[in-house]
């Protein structure tokens, strides 16, 4: 709780949030009772058919839509060397300072970023202390002096069967990825895809994050889902664009622009492809696609925009990233990463697995070591980006959420005027009917002004009111979550038009 009193001092619309969640259980600190450790937190009703739906529309829109991808679920503790052939040991690092006095631990180039109001994005080691030392940056809880700043290991450990040796040594993923790497000749094997092709995954990771913070935007456990793309390293410019979406324009933040200190532009993929801004054709493709598929989440794309790892930010394994950048509250940051982890992963596997992994291209009759696009998205990231977005206040201050009904976690609430049992048996027919088809909730108790409310407040796109004319003619009143809109129609044809009116 401590963490979120924290956030709570900090934005006007992130508190309303974070109350929000807490108050209608959609999000709140795990192990509450016994005092919550920061980063960890738990889904209520109302988040985990949230959680659901954001997960299944990008199954969808990534595996089920596409013939050339296909999924798998990794294990999440896995042996060490795993992790020391991605690098993850050695280089899956954060900026570490420790107060002298309190010692209390903070990541160093958030501290700066809080102090300075300027971003830290590609600052190294060196330069973050001498920042602190330039600007004197003491603790902020009790004005004490810093260590120096060390790197800090964000994996976390743990030791398997009964005995603690470096045998037994295993990790909790940091990344669901590498499981993808480990896992691809046999799932080549068995799915006999061509190149190009890919394989997602969404799953739990799990990070020892020095200060995690701003609610679940940074937590130690949460998930991702991401897809591992491969593709012949001579092939990276075939990627079919159609015209549409080449000619899409949207925020760019380039390594230039942030380098020379000036504002995103926008333009359209077209041009950033023309002018080499984006160095290949596929890696334009999947940004196009993921831009498609935040809108068509409901994030309106005025903020959104894709900045450029800078040179010194670059992961280990990248030769080029782009995030997509959300306009939080606290500043633009990163929603998705979306990296081309050239052969990396693949030629660091064999070498120390011994298992050659690579794709024997029947055609040209040779071994190939794939390059890998990889777009990859935080499950909890994705969430509170939906509800920053879809938050919304009516003009005396009631809250609803503009959610898409396609991700929303009841689409139809179905309400009996009153508590009379002539009005909640025939409400009890209508929710019997529609609930095999459509996700709906049912309630009859409170005043029914208080109830639309309730279901505004997670987002119901439709509400459903059966009142003593619908004992009469048969018909209910159909209201609409953000206008309010009423309008009678007959119950013959109720479910025929919410799933109309879902589908759009
Ligand atoms: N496989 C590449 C990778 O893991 P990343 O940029 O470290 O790249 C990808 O993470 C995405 O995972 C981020 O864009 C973000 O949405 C999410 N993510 C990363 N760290 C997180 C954390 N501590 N808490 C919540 N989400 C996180």
């Amino acid at each position: 709780m401590e963490e979120l009193k924290k956030i709570e001092g900090k934005e006007n619309k992130m508190d309303k949030i974070v109350n929000l969640c807490l108050r209608r259980g959609i999000l709140f600190p795990s192990n509450e009772i016994y005092g919550s450790m920061a980063g960890f937190f738990d889904y209520g009703p109302v988040g985990v058919e949230l959680k659901k739906n954001i997960e299944n529309n990008w199954w969808k829109f990534v595996v089920n839509d596409r013939d050339n991808i296909v999924g798998i679920d990794g294990a999440l503790i896995n042996v060490s060397k795993v992790w020391k052939a991605s690098g993850h040991v050695d280089s899956f690092n954060d900026p570490l300072v420790e107060c002298k006095k309190c010692h209390l631990r903070f990541r160093a180039d958030q501290l700066i970023e809080e102090e300075l109001k300027i971003s830290m994005d590609g600052v190294g080691v060196k330069q973050l202390q001498e920042l602190i030392d330039k600007h004197k940056i003491k603790c902020p809880k009790c004005g004490g002096d810093f260590t120096e700043v060390q790197v800090f290991n964000l994996m976390f450990k743990t030791h398997v069967g009964a005995i603690e040796n470096d045998a037994s040594l295993m990790y909790l993923r940091p990344e669901t990825a590498q499981l993808i790497f480990t896992d691809f000749k046999r799932v080549l094997a068995v799915s006999r895809k061509k190149l190009p092709f890919g394989m997602a995954q969404i799953g739990k990771a799990f990070r020892n994050e020095i200060s995690p913070r701003n609610f679940v935007f940074r937590s130690r456990e949460f998930s991702q889902m991401e897809l591992e793309f491969f593709i012949n390293p001579e092939k990276m410019n075939d990627a079919e664009i159609k015209e549409d979406d080449l000619k899409t324009e949207c925020f760019f933040y380039t390594q230039e622009m942030q380098e020379k200190n000036i504002k995103h532009e926008k333009m359209s993929f077209e041009h950033a492809l023309e002018k080499k801004i984006i160095g290949t054709k596929w890696h334009a493709y999947w940004m196009i696609e993921f831009f498609k598929w935040f809108k068509s989440i409901g994030i309106k794309p005025e903020n959104l925009r894709f900045r450029q790892h800078v040179k010194t930010e670059l992961s280990h394994y990248s030769s080029e990233t782009w995030d997509l950048d959300y306009n939080y509250p606290w500043g633009w940051k990163e929603v998705e990463g979306i990296a081309n982890r050239t052969d990396f992963d693949l030629k660091q596997h064999s070498k120390f697995s011994g298992d050659e992994l690579s794709f024997f291209d029947e055609k040209e009759k040779k071994k190939i070591i794939p390059f890998v696009i990889e777009p990859s998205t935080g499950v909890e990231r994705t969430l509170l980006t939906v509800l920053i977005d879809a938050y919304s206040e009516r003009e005396d201050g009631r809250v609803f959420l503009d959610l898409k009904a396609s991700i929303a976690p009841v689409k139809i609430a179905v309400l009996p005027l009153m508590p009379k049992e002539e009005l909640e048996k025939k409400a009890r027919g209508v929710f019997d009917d529609l609930k095999n088809k459509i996700v709906c909730d049912y309630d009859s108790s409170g005043s029914i002004g208080k109830r639309y409310s309730r279901f505004d407040e997670i987002g119901t796109p439709f509400a459903v009111t059966i009142d003593y004319q619908t004992l009469e003619d048969d018909t209910v009143t159909l209201r609409y979550r953000n206008d309010m809109r009423q309008e009678r129609i007959k119950i013959s044809g109720l479910s025929e038009k919410m799933k109309e009116l879902i589908d759009e």
